[in-house]
């Protein structure tokens, strides 16, 4: 069932693309336009890296977005036709999945990692975040952000476990929304305590209506 959700993921996004680009660049999305991307711009400035992995980049907005504030960024993605819209606007991209990654395909290390939305499933991305420090220049750091784990468990129990997807909320023709893995706040730390990350900081961005936090963000760096 588990190597099927990681497939499912990856073939969502291959599906997608076109409605997912639009829906980026037309700042479709409400949660983003008001709270995260600022939040993940923000995050990533707080700790001055000179370098930046985008990780699971999308069509590329943050490292776009990076670039144009003077950090040297380039961005990864697994689904290709992305990384293709990506390029087209101009920018450092490469095609690879965590897994890919997480076995040296990168060849790269740099300050900083960034995941924004990106971590979506289980073995996938325990692989990817037990090969951070691997990745990283001394003293460098990991951010992540993600749905807060309160808003995004819904009514079902706060417990760690494969969900259903949905587009519901996202204006376009999406289709064949994929699987995720929901993890709670304890898991999230868990996982990076065992990959040998210690966290820094712990943000929770709220909605400016709601007063709601919209996502979480962890800064974590290698222990020493
Ligand atoms: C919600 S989108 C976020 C894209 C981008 N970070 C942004 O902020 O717009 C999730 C991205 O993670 C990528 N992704 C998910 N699982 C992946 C994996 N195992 N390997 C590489 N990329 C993956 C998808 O292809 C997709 O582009």
């Amino acid at each position: 069932m588990q190597p099927v959700n990681e497939a499912r993921i990856i073939d969502s996004w291959q599906r997608n693309v076109a409605p997912w680009v639009a829906a980026v660049r037309q700042q479709r999305i409400e949660s983003r336009a008001l709270v995260t991307n600022q939040a993940i711009v923000d995050a990533v400035a707080s700790r001055c890296p000179r370098s930046v992995l985008d990780i699971g980049c999308g069509e590329g907005w943050l490292v776009r977005e990076l670039m144009t504030r003077g950090f040297q960024v380039t961005g990864v993605d697994a689904v290709p036709l992305l990384i293709e819209q990506a390029r087209a606007e101009g920018g450092d991209f490469q095609v690879a999945s965590y897994e890919a990654i997480a076995g040296g395909a990168l060849k790269l290390v740099a300050d900083m990692l960034v995941c924004n939305f990106s971590l979506l499933g289980e073995h996938s991305v325990d692989q990817l975040i037990r090969a951070v420090p691997s990745l990283l220049h001394a003293g460098g750091t990991l951010v992540v952000q993600t749905l807060h784990p309160l808003m995004a468990c819904g009514g079902q129990s706060y417990r760690d476990g494969w969900r259903e997807g949905s587009w519901d909320g996202i204006e376009g023709s999406f289709s064949d929304p994929a699987p995720w893995y929901f993890r709670t706040l304890e898991s999230w730390i868990r996982l990076f305590r065992s990959s040998g990350l210690q966290l820094c900081e712990l943000r929770e961005p709220l909605h400016p209506v709601s007063g709601k936090p919209v996502s979480a963000i962890f800064i974590a760096q290698p222990a020493r």
